[in-house]
């Protein structure tokens, strides 16, 4: 089975996390804090929040949840966002996404702290990411470079395509790649003859939310397949892969779920110790 062990992976990251909080607590009596602001009651917003604050406390940091009503106001979001940034307890800040209509996500994000900015989505952490000098880099992208490292996929001179041009995945996880000197194609709902490009894919990234939409004819033989969909069907979680088709052709495929899910939790949490370590004592 050539498959990408994403919750492995996941755990071995963690563990190492733990260990290191541990020593830090030992040492300075300080441990990372992360705050977690969810606005309203979407379902699978609820769910992605409460498991990043359990894994939180399982690591040992301080881990703060803020859930406010689906009409909270913008400038109450502001305030809050400010006081965070100044809690000295507090090393990232994580705003959930999507924020309800009447809210102007942009100008949230640009109110948190760059170096607090552990989702790495501050306009500032993305210009540093495009000139190759970001500290905190958007977790999923992140952790997809983890995996391809852990299971020694060579990047350099690889065509990677990417599907989805998000600023969430598709954009950042191009700009990775294209520091570690892949060729990178991004491809999006206008581009023509989709299944020729993908074709041509050494490494196929998938994040575009429209289940099963990746078959097997659009996947060249020995290809590397990260499936980034999260898609609900039938209550069922589902990617943006036809998996049945096109595992057989991939020389390593990333499940769903299990695959590329469990590492953005794992790298926020790297990212929480990256930002508690850079911040003054
Ligand atoms: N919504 C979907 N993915 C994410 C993420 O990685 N971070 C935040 N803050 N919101 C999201």
């Amino acid at each position: 089975m050539p498959l990408i062990d994403g919750k492995k992976v996941a755990k071995e990251i963690r563990d190492a996390i733990g260990r290191e909080v541990e020593q830090l607590k030992a040492q300075s009596g300080k441990v990372p804090g992360l705050a977690t602001v969810l606005v309203g009651e979407d379902p699978a917003s609820a769910v992605y929040v409460r498991s990043k604050n359990k894994i939180c406390k399982e690591l040992g940091f301080i881990s703060l949840e803020h859930i406010l009503p689906q009409d909270t106001q913008e400038k109450d979001l502001l305030a809050l966002v400010e006081e965070l940034n100044s809690n000295e307890a507090i090393s990232g800040i994580l705003v959930q996404l999507p924020l309800p209509k009447h809210i102007d996500s942009i100008k949230i994000l640009e109110a948190i702290d760059p170096a607090k900015d552990v989702d790495g989505f501050h306009p500032v952490s993305m210009g540093r990411l495009m000139m190759g000098t970001a500290a905190l880099a958007p977790c999923t992208p992140s952790g997809i470079i983890e995996m391809l490292d852990r299971y020694d996929v060579e990047i350099e001179g690889k065509h990677a395509v990417v599907l989805g041009r998000s600023n969430i995945v598709g954009k950042p996880v191009a700009m990775l790649l294209l520091h570690r000197n892949a060729t990178v194609t991004i491809c999006h709902s206008r581009t023509r003859d989709l299944p020729e490009v993908t074709r041509t894919a050494d490494i196929l990234i998938t994040a575009v939310g429209k289940p099963k939409m990746v078959t097997g004819e659009m996947v060249k033989e020995g290809a590397v397949v990260i499936d980034v969909g999260i898609n609900r069907v039938d209550g069922k979680l589902v990617g943006d892969v036809a998996f049945d088709e096109v595992e057989p052709k991939a020389s390593l495929i990333t499940p769903v779920p299990g695959g590329v899910g469990p590492m953005t939790i794992a790298m926020l949490m790297q990212n929480t110790l990256k930002a508690f370590k850079a911040q003054p004592a």
